[in-house]
């Protein structure tokens, strides 16, 4: 094989890439060392901002295989199908650490999900928990403060993490799930993924159903104990990392069933929970679980800043068929995300080959901006409407349109007749084994024990005691142990 040639930006080739050019052998350097230059320069600005919650993940390629017809409830083409293909990419995360953060912690997992349709890219971004710990997205910058490194300390003080929870008791049901075996999985191969939210389909004729989306692991749901994952991040901070990438590279490639939970649209307003409320679950005796189809990753991206650094998900990519509740955190989603990698990756971040659309054709007049490298063939016109057969409207809605009526204001969600905080943690807890029970209290023990003010303890005990007596108990006895210790 012939030697490559080391080459400048501009492709001139370099002369020497270990001594830069100097005014003589012991004078100063020349700024005529264009080579040098240019590459202490690239170096400076090769970090771009991290995610400003889940900034560490790790991401893979595969498809989305359709098993079941659903045919009856989505208009989606890509669902359209029985051996119906799609190609994905999934970036799976933890949420509340840095870029640098270890894999094997205590944390809810992102789950995001690009299917490159035919008819647009369609994202579902969604974690590895079907609740949330908060359920209007006014409270997600002080949510995400309280867990994340504390301004003066720089590090996750239990004092904040525990202060927010005592002031949300919609986190009971979440933090329940968080300090349970589930809490840790053993890797992203070994965890469901769950869309959390609930989503709108509209079939062919327009008829509208809610519909919860779960991936289920063909793998296995496997999990750490506090004190393995204390191991392993002591052996290898990329656990994960390293597991996904292994195990592909090994061709043993991990998939999930999808399963969708529906819910006719006339029955929302009568269930006895919000069904919109992403602090709850749909119970399955209620709404069963129905097989769509299988997700399998066997490709790893060849470059993990290209490919997973810079890949943008957003709730608000929809295809024809699909679309948003009027779940409140949702809707604050569909903003969040894109503004997000505006400002991360730039307004042109949809170009990039990881975002961009690989089935679909994008015809838009949204272009320009800094590094466009979409601009249309040399006639199109720029503007809309035109006389010269640009790209124009379909007139079709992507999702059936929602009813509204009340009146404008800062209101609290509807509470329907069995919401309240508490129950469906309660039901969570009571459902545990007595072994998972056991370490689910020494984990909320562990982290509450720590926290220097009684009246947060007692907060967040009261948030224990409503879901279940026993659990509070327990809790408060634990609690109590540690912090006479
Ligand atoms: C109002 C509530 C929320 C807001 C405002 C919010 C905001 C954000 C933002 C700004 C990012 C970074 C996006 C980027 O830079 O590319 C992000 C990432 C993410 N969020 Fe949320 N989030 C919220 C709730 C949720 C919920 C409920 C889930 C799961 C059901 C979730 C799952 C994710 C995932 C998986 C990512 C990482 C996506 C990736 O891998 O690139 N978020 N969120």
């Amino acid at each position: 094989m012939s030697q490559r040639v080391l080459t400048t930006e501009s492709g001139a080739p370099v002369a020497d890439n270990q001594n830069s050019a100097t005014a003589g052998p012991g004078g100063p350097i020349l700024l005529q060392d264009q080579h040098l230059l240019e590459k202490l320069a690239r170096f400076n600005r090769e970090r771009i901002p991290e995610r400003v919650v889940h900034a560490r993940g790790s991401g893979a390629y595969g498809y989305f295989e359709v098993t079941d017809d659903v045919t009856a409830f989505t208009r989606a083409g890509f669902l359209s199908e029985v051996g119906r293909r799609t190609e994905t990419f999934v970036r799976f995360s933890t949420v509340a650490d840095s870029l640098g953060g270890a894999d094997a912690v205590r944390d809810p997992r992102g789950f995001a999900v690009k299917f490159y349709t035919d008819e647009g890219n369609y994202d579902l971004v969604g974690n590895n928990t079907p609740v949330f710990f908060i359920k209007d997205p006014v409270k997600f910058p002080d949510f995400i403060h309280s867990q994340k490194r504390d301004p003066f300390t720089g590090r996750q003080e239990p004092d904040n993490v525990w202060d927010f929870w005592a002031h949300s008791p919609e986190a009971t049901h979440q933090v329940t799930w968080l300090m349970g075996d589930r809490g840790i999985p053993a890797s992203y191969r070994h965890m469901n993924g769950y869309g959390s939210h609930t989503y709108r389909w509209t079939n062919a004729t327009g008829e509208s159903f809610y519909v919860k989306y779960h991936f289920k692991t063909n793998q296995g749901v496997r999990s750490l104990s506090a004190e393995q994952a204390a191991e392993l991040v002591g052996r290898d901070t990329a656990s994960h990392q390293t597991d996904l990438l292994q195990a592909i590279e090994r061709g043993v490639n991990p998939s999930w069933t999808l399963y969708v939970q529906l819910m006719p649209e006339a029955e929302a307003a009568g269930y006895r929970f919000n069904p919109f409320d992403v602090t709850k679950v749909w119970p399955h005796a209620d709404h069963p679980l129905r097989r769509v189809g299988r997700l399998v990753l066997d490709r790893n991206p060849d470059n993990v800043f290209a490919e997973v650094e810079q890949a943008a998900f957003s709730p608000n990519n929809f295809v024809p068929g699909i679309g948003p509740s009027p779940d409140k955190m949702l809707q604050g989603r569909l903003f969040a995300y894109a503004d997000a990698q505006r400002y991360r990756l730039g307004i042109n971040h949809t170009q990039l080959p990881v975002n961009a659309p690989r089935a679909a054709t994008v015809d838009t007049y949204g272009r320009d901006g800094l590094h466009a490298t979409r601009y249309g063939s040399r006639h199109d016109k720029n503007y809309e409407p035109n006389s010269y057969a640009g790209p124009a409207e379909t007139g079709q809605a992507l999702a059936g349109p929602l009813a509204v009526h009340g009146w404008t204001g800062t209101h609290e969600a509807p509470a329907h007749t069995k919401d309240d905080d508490f129950f469906q943690a309660g039901e969570l807890y009571r459902l545990m084994s007595a072994d998972e029970k056991d370490r689910l209290i020494a984990n909320i023990a562990g982290g509450l024990s720590q926290v220097t003010r009684d009246d947060v303890i007692e907060k967040n005990l009261s948030h224990f005691h409503a879901a279940d007596p026993e659990y509070g108990k327990r809790v408060e006895e634990a609690v109590r142990a540690l912090r006479e210790d």
